[in-house]
């Protein structure tokens, strides 16, 4: 069976862009047709100034999210990247295949480590390496396929990267992953910065529609979004991007087309408040059972607690290989 593993960081509130571009195809496809994993990967959010009382609080309920999303346990495997040291364990091995001028190319690392550095701050080294670690991810669990937004493919090719590299010096140890990403809204934009990915982790707040935006919310940032200057609606990414943002999320929430929408519209006011609808019911059941399971904290440890203990075993033969192959004294 196909081998899924995908997951998401507890730096922000999750967005729309991480529910239409991952979490919904994980819920609706994947855990129904793979063996799949779903991780809250805690250890990536230490790359970047942290506050640890909000990452532990963004990674329960992180993880609660992904419950409310539709993942189901009994479907598939969810659970907290530190629970499992095979991670750790995995990249510091990988750490001695890749080098620093494949991590230095990284889009993201040079993005993050310019924006802390016009902060004033210093770059931590776990962000020059945070590749490495997610290679360690994905290939602790010989993992077929990862289902990811558009910017996370380029990760995905060093863990692929990796993968054949080590293979090639020390024997066939890993399968060799591939990225999957959706047709519409692998990289949803900002509202109000249409040249911008939408990240939980952006200054611009009145751009990003969190999950758990309250309708209200979600309906006065999707009918403030920016749009382009002309009035006709027609879909063309390349000189009407906030249009095309509006287009394909109400595209990817309703199933339609982005083109063929357009032409349905002649006003922006009507796109944008169809739009605010249909995202307001996408997010709808997502909230709803979001705050059920806040009301059972013990339902969500229970699930963790299990995933891990299941994650662990899937991982640790792999790992075990990979230090024997690259030399490591086993202990006896
Ligand atoms: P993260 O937490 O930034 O995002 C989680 C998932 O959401 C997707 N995504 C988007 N898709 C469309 N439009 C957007 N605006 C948007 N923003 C985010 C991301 O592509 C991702 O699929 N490095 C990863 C987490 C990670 C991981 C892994 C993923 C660590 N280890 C192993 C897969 C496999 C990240 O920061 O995702």
């Amino acid at each position: 069976m196909t081998r899924v593993f995908s997951g998401v960081k507890p730096t922000g509130h999750l967005t729309l862009g991480n529910y239409l571009g991952a979490i919904r195809r994980w819920a609706a496809v994947d855990q129904h047709r793979s063996d799949a994993l779903f991780c809250v990967v805690d250890l990536h959010a230490l790359t970047v100034d942290h506050d640890p009382a909000r990452v532990r609080r963004l990674s329960r309920q992180g993880a609660s999210l992904l419950l409310a999303a539709g993942l189901d346990p009994e479907l598939c495997t969810v659970f907290v990247q530190s629970h499992v040291d095979e991670h750790a364990r995995l990249s510091y091995v990988l750490e001695c295949v890749a080098t620093d001028g494949e991590m230095r190319r990284m889009i993201q690392y040079k993005e993050k480590a310019a924006r802390e550095r016009e902060r004033g701050g210093s770059v931590r080294l776990s962000l020059l390496t945070y590749p490495v670690l997610m290679a360690a991810d994905i290939l602790a669990y010989g993992t077929d396929e990862v289902p990811v937004g558009d910017d996370q493919t380029q990760h995905v090719e060093l863990a692929r990267d990796l993968a054949v590299r080590f293979n090639q010096r020390y024997g066939h140890t890993f399968v060799v992953p591939r990225a999957t990403s959706p047709a519409l809204a692998a990289r949803v934009m900002n509202l109000q910065e249409p040249a911008s990915k939408m990240g939980k982790s952006d200054d611009v707040g009145p751009g990003i529609v969190y999950l758990l935006d309250e309708p209200d919310a979600v309906r006065k940032k999707v009918m403030r979004a920016v749009t382009d200057s002309g009035r006709d609606v027609v879909y063309d990414r390349a000189e009407r991007p906030g249009l095309a943002n509006l287009l394909e999320i109400l595209a990817a929430c309703t199933g339609g087309d982005p083109a063929e929408l357009a032409d349905g519209y002649d006003s922006y006011g009507a796109l944008k408040k169809d739009t605010a609808e249909a995202v307001v019911e996408v997010l709808r059941p997502v909230r709803e059972r979001h705050q059920e399971l806040c009301a059972d904290p013990g339902y969500v440890e229970g699930v963790l607690r299990e995933g891990a203990e299941k994650a662990r075993a899937m991982a640790r033969p792999t790992v075990d290989a990979a230090y024997r192959a690259i030399g490591l004294l086993p202990p006896t």
